[in-house]
């Protein structure tokens, strides 16, 4: 007798993310509109952000074969810190928004995998309890026009012994993001009539906010009144309390008082990466903000090919923006970066599902980037070069 074999379908929906997509899908499902839309989206018309993603597309793969591709190693050393991927978690803001357990999730993620997690200033969980998490770190400065705050903040990011400093400089003003404008989105949220409907949809979202720690930005609350107690818009944190008159003076001094491993996020064009050398930085992360700025401005990874040329191996290249598979991350890191990184990339996977769920999301990419590697005929990153890529006319 035969009997038909059958699975039941699993209901558990993280079982059915198989990519960034899914992910993505699953985050819009769980979280309210106007968070979801804060996460997804970017500028104005957004031609940045979806350029980011294309421009992958636009550069073929040409892979080798018979080259005996059973042990696949990923790891790569940037900063002075061997990583297990040569992919990590960019440092984002205000995750306990998007997961309540916020950061911790991330970081706890990231240390299973061996790969470096970033922090921001508006991290919503103290940096003293991110420093027990033993993988490497990545504190995200913003510089704020109160010296005595930032003063605080590098002490804390010392203490909590990050090992490399990321000053920020594509936030000299907020992008403007019309989808935030649209829904209403503030730190903390705040319930109106417009925005309290979005909100009541997702209840489980909603008692998780509501029962859990409370929400604040440990960095950041007692030096000023926005995101932490008070509602405000990203950007106007950004027009009112950051440092529009910061130069690359400020960044080198930033750099001297940190004394140790130091990067400029947002680089884009050459002459900066050049002369981020020039004041001592030891890396740069090629970077538009994942489209979040400066509509218009062109993609990374179509900026990465002059980048690489002009630093000529002298610190190590980031990149980030637009990575959705291991295809992208192969492109990027045949062109020369050391690494690549991503605030999307895990974001979706921490609001789908907390700490599963960006261990599911990174487990992916490796997974993909191994399968990548294998079909591509090579072994270790350092097999990689422009030689693999075909730039279509
Ligand atoms: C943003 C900042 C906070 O893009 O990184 O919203």
């Amino acid at each position: 007798m035969n009997f038909i074999k059958f699975k039941l379908k699993s209901n558990n929906a993280l079982d059915n993310c198989h990519n960034y997509y899914d992910f993505r899908k699953l985050a819009k499902k769980r979280i309210p509109s106007p968070i979801f839309h804060y996460i997804d989206g970017a500028a104005e018309d957004e031609v940045t952000y979806n350029r980011n993603a294309s421009a992958y597309n636009d550069v073929d793969l040409i892979p080798n074969v018979l080259r005996g591709v059973e042990n696949i190693d990923l790891s790569t050393t940037i900063f002075g810190k061997k990583l297990d991927l040569p992919f990590f978690c960019s440092p984002t803001a205000l995750q306990r928004l998007f997961h309540h357990d916020g950061e911790r999730a991330v970081a706890k993620a990231a240390k299973k995998m061996n790969t470096m997690f970033g922090v921001s200033t508006l991290s919503t969980i103290p940096v003293e309890e991110l420093s027990e998490i033993d993988t490497p770190k990545l504190f995200q400065f913003y510089y704020h026009k109160d010296s005595g705050l930032n003063d605080v903040v590098l002490e804390k990011a010392r203490l909590a012994k990050f090992d490399v400093l990321a000053l920020t400089v594509d936030t000299i003003v907020a992008g403007n993001r019309e989808r935030d404008l649209r829904t209403g989105f503030k730190s903390p949220p705040e319930l109106s009539l417009g925005t309290l409907f979005e909100y009541a949809r997702k209840p489980r979202w909603g008692l998780n906010y509501t029962f859990r720690k409370k929400f604040e930005l440990p960095l950041i609350k007692d030096h000023v009144e926005g995101l932490s107690d008070v509602s405000m818009s990203i950007s106007s944190y950004f027009s009112n309390f950051l440092d529009q008159s910061m130069n690359w003076d400020d960044a080198e001094r930033l750099r001297s008082k940190w004394g140790g491993h130091f990067a400029l996020k947002g680089v884009m064009s050459a002459e900066d990466a050049k002369r981020a050398i020039d004041i001592g930085c030891t890396g740069i992360i090629i970077s538009n903000h994942g489209g979040r700025q400066l509509d218009g401005s062109r993609s990374s990874f179509d900026q990465l090919q002059e980048i690489v040329d002009a630093v000529e191996g002298k610190i190590d290249i980031i990149i980030d923006g637009g990575i959705h598979r291991g295809t992208h991350m192969l492109k990027a890191l045949s062109l020369g970066a050391k690494a690549v990184s991503g605030g999307r990339l895990y974001l979706y996977a921490l609001a789908a599902a907390g700490e599963k769920g960006v261990e599911k999301a990174l487990n992916i990419y490796k997974t993909e980037l191994e399968r990548d590697m294998k079909l591509m005929g090579v072994t270790k990153l350092s097999d990689l070069n422009k030689n693999n890529l075909r730039f279509r006319t």
